[in-house]
Order: C-alpha cells, then sequence, then structure tokens
C-alpha cells in the first residue's frame, strides 16, 4: 500500500506529492524564479496537440477526469486546507484560514509584478483562477480585478469558497467536471493556473491549455504551473491519502515543454515567458509559462 509524504516546496508551498521509493537528491539546482527562455518557441508546425503520455515517464494511466473528480471531491470535504498547502503540521484541519489565505496574497502580489517586470499590461477586468480550489489565490486576484472567477472540479471545494468569500462582491466560483471551460471565448484578461496541471494527464492537461488561450482576450495573459520532467527514473505511484471510510489518489504528471508550446501557439497564442517554478517537489522539476494571445 502506497503511503503518502508531503514535503514544503519553496515559497513555503507544499504539495501532495507522489510516492517514489528513494527518491535521489533534487538535481534540478534551481533557484525558484529563473528566467529559461522568451520570445516565440522554435517548434512551428500544423501539427495538433501531441498527446504526450509516451514520453512522460511519471504518467500511471487510470488518471481520468472522473478519478480526479472523486479524489478531489473527497479532500475538498474532509481536509481541503491541508490538501491544497500540504503541510505535514497542517493535516487536520490544522491550518488558520488566515495564515492560508495570505499564501495567496503574497503569490498575487508575485504574479502581478511578474507581469510588470515582462512589460505585459494586460487590461484589469476580468481574471481566471482555473482549479482555483477554496479560492486561496482568486480572493487575492478580485483586488485587481473588476470580476475574477475560479473554476473547479470538486463541489467541495467550491462550495468551501463561496463560504470563505462570500462577502467579495467581484468573486464568483463555478464548478465544472467538463474539460471545456465554462466561458465563451475571448472572455479574460488574465487566466492563472498553479499546483493544478501537475495532477492529470498530459492530453487532459494540454486541452486546458488550449481553452487558456481560447478564453483569452487578444491582449489577455495566461500564466501557468506545470511539470515539465521527472528527475527519477522509476515509476511514480499515486498518492493515496487515506480519509474518514475512503481514500483519494493523487497522480504527478510531467508535460513536456515542447508539446506545451505547440499547443500554445496551434491555438493562437505565444510563449512571452517560460521560468524555473519549483512547486511541484522534489520528484519533479516545474515551470511556469507565461502565455500572450
Ligand atoms: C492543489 S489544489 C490547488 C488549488 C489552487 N490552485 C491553489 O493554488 O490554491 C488543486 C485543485 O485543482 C482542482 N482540479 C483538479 N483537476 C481539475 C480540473 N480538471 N478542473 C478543474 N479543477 C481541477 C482540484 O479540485 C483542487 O481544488
Amino acid at each position: 500500500m502506497a503511503q503518502m509524504s508531503t514535503m514544503l516546496a519553496k515559497e513555503t508551498l507544499a504539495i501532495i506529492c507522489p510516492v517514489i521509493n528513494d527518491i535521489p537528491p533534487n538535481g534540478n539546482g534551481s533557484s525558484g524564479d529563473e528566467h529559461r527562455s522568451s520570445g516565440r518557441p522554435g517548434n512551428p508546425t500544423n501539427d495538433p496537440p501531441a498527446a504526450a503520455d509516451s514520453a512522460d515517464p511519471s504518467v500511471d494511466v487510470k488518471n481520468t477526469l472522473d478519478e480526479l473528480g472523486r479524489s478531489w471531491e473527497l479532500l475538498g470535504k474532509e481536509d481541503p486546507l491541508w490538501a491544497i498547502l500540504s503541510d505535514p503540521a497542517k493535516r487536520g484541519g490544522g491550518w488558520e484560514i488566515e495564515e492560508f489565505l495570505a499564501t495567496g496574497q503574497q503569490e498575487t502580489v508575485k504574479v502581478i509584478a511578474h507581469l510588470e517586470e515582462r512589460s505585459l499590461n494586460p487590461q484589469r477586468h476580468r481574471s481566471l483562477d482555473f482549479g482555483c480550489g477554496v479560492g486561496r489565490v482568486t480572493h487575492a486576484l478580485a483586488r485587481y480585478f473588476d470580476r475574477v472567477d475560479g473554476v473547479d472540479l470538486s463541489q467541495a471545494m467550491i462550495e468551501k469558497a463561496n463560504t470563505l468569500h462570500s462577502h467579495i462582491r467581484n468573486l464568483f466560483f463555478h464548478h465544472s467536471t467538463s474539460r471545456v471551460l465554462p466561458f465563451v471565448d475571448e472572455t479574460f484578461d488574465l487566466v492563472y493556473s498553479r499546483l493544478v496541471l501537475q495532477h492529470m494527464a498530459t492530453d487532459i492537461a494540454l486541452s486546458y491549455i488550449g481553452e487558456f488561450v481560447r478564453v483569452l482576450r487578444p491582449g489577455g495573459v495566461a500564466v501557468f504551473q506545470a511539470p515539465s520532467r521527472c528527475l527519477v527514473d522509476q515509476e511514480v505511484k499515486p498518492s493515496e491519502i487515506h480519509l474518514s471510510g475512503d481514500s483519494a489518489f493523487i497522480e504527478m504528471h510531467a508535460h513536456p515543454p515542447e508539446v506545451i508550446e505547440r499547443t500554445v501557439e496551434d491555438c493562437g497564442g505565444r510563449i512571452a515567458d517560460v521560468r524555473d517554478d519549483p512547486c511541484a517537489g522534489e520528484a519533479f522539476e516545474s515551470l511556469k509559462y507565461t502565455v500572450v494571445r
């Protein structure tokens, strides 16, 4: 039976980490926000985005949207804050809500600074937080945008988000179990997603990335994080998290940067920036992509 292991990542964020036997020391040497590349990536092609699971050593194929939803629903009901930032000391309702939400405020300040440093100035009308959980980052984005929408696969997470942030008038949370985002084309100035795409197989992640570009307004920006490669050779098994009466299984997946870049381009976006975002644990190299439309 698998055991769950947790670890604190940089920036005090933690994730539910996959089970790996004998994890070697992290070999990526990442400095945390190191610039990787900028400008248009050199892989122009008219081929459809590849479902690159065969190139992804971390894939354990039982990952479907249904199973994902079942597990996040269980976690959202039983211990939502810890499921999002899984500091071992906070298991079982250990997070103070102010402390938890402060991590989202700090993260949002960094996102806005990142855009300004890159001279990216999307309008401040509408923003989307994909995989918003209980609105840790979503509520903080509401200070910067006229309206912010959060979407999550877990009804329990959405209910908790609505309870926590009912006083914020420009914040709207949506439960969605579809691969298609519940918004018309060209709706958002900023699309944000962190600690989400890492939990799904590459073909699913790519379809959401295509959706990010579709719902961006011209001049809009998407900022999202995704692991780029697994740093260990052996199979990465899903973490089994024992809950009252049931178990949740959380998977970790790496998505090759070249297929992400191709998907973005094929959908009409342009990669403006790629840099390290080491929030996926020791076994994965992880990147933050900035995409403009
Ligand atoms: C680790 S939590 C991160 C939450 C939030 N992004 C944050 O940083 O606070 C992952 C969240 O992604 C959601 N999620 C996973 N797969 C999803 C999908 N296919 N569509 C929407 N949300 C999804 C889960 O329900 C969960 O709330």
